[in-house]
C-alpha cells in the first residue's frame, strides 16, 4: 500500500544591489540579488516549505531559524537536502516538484535547464520529476516594480507501507 501527500510552499525576498541572485542553487547574472539571512534562494525555500507541508512537519523557520548563525549566508540546497532527509526518515519520498519563480527581470528561461538539473542532482531525482516555471508580475506590485521576487512550489510525496503515520 502507498500513500500520497501534497504540499504547497511560498516565499518572498527583497531584491537589492550587491547580492547574488541565486535560484535553485544557480547563480543568475543580474544587477540585483536577493537579500536574506541565508543565500536567500527563494525557490529552494518554497520547495522546502512544500516538502514540509506535504509531510505536516511545520515550516522552514521552525527547522532553520534565521536567527541561527549556522544558516548565515548558507547554501539553501544544503537545507533542501536536510529537509528531504527529514521526510525520508518518516518514510516519505518525493514524487515530483512543480514550481514558479515570479521575477520581473532578468529573463530566466535560458537558465531553466541548469536550475532543474541542480535541483534534480540535489534531491537525487530524475530530471522529469522537477518542473521550474517563470512569470513576471506584469510590472504591478512590489514584484512587478522589481523590489522583490517570489516563488511558489507544490511537492508530492509517496509513503510506502501501511496506513497514515501517527506521531508518537
Ligand atoms: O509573465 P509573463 O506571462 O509575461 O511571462 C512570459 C514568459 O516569459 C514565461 O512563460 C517565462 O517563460 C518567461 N519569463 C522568464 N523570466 C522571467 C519571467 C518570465 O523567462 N523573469
Ligand atoms: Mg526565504
Amino acid at each position: 500500500m502507498s500513500e500520497y501527500r501534497t504540499g504547497q510552499g511560498w516565499d518572498v525576498h527583497r531584491l537589492v544591489a550587491g547580492r547574488p541572485l541565486i535560484l535553485g542553487g544557480v547563480t543568475i547574472p543580474s544587477e540585483f540579488g536577493l537579500e536574506g539571512h541565508s543565500d536567500a534562494d527563494v525557490l529552494a525555500h518554497a520547495i522546502i516549505d512544500a516538502i514540509l507541508g506535504a509531510a505536516a512537519m511545520g515550516d522552514i523557520g521552525m527547522h532553520f531559524p534565521d536567527t541561527d548563525p549556522r544558516w548565515k549566508d548558507c547554501d539553501s540546497l544544503m537545507l533542501l537536502q536536510q529537509t528531504q532527509a527529514m521526510a525520508v526518515a518518516r518514510g516519505y519520498h518525493i514524487v515530483n516538484v512543480d514550481s514558479t519563480v515570479i521575477l520581473e527581470r532578468p529573463k530566466l528561461k535560458d537558465h531553466r535547464e541548469a536550475i532543474r538539473q541542480r535541483l534534480a542532482d540535489t534531491l537525487g531525482l530524475e530530471l522529469d520529476r522537477i518542473s521550474v516555471k517563470f512569470k513576471t508580475a506584469e510590472k504591478v506590485g512590489p514584484v512587478g516594480e522589481g523590489r522583490s521576487a517570489e516563488a511558489q512550489a507544490v511537492v508530492s510525496l509517496q509513503r510506502m507501507g501501511s496506513g497514515p503515520f501517527r506521531e508518537s
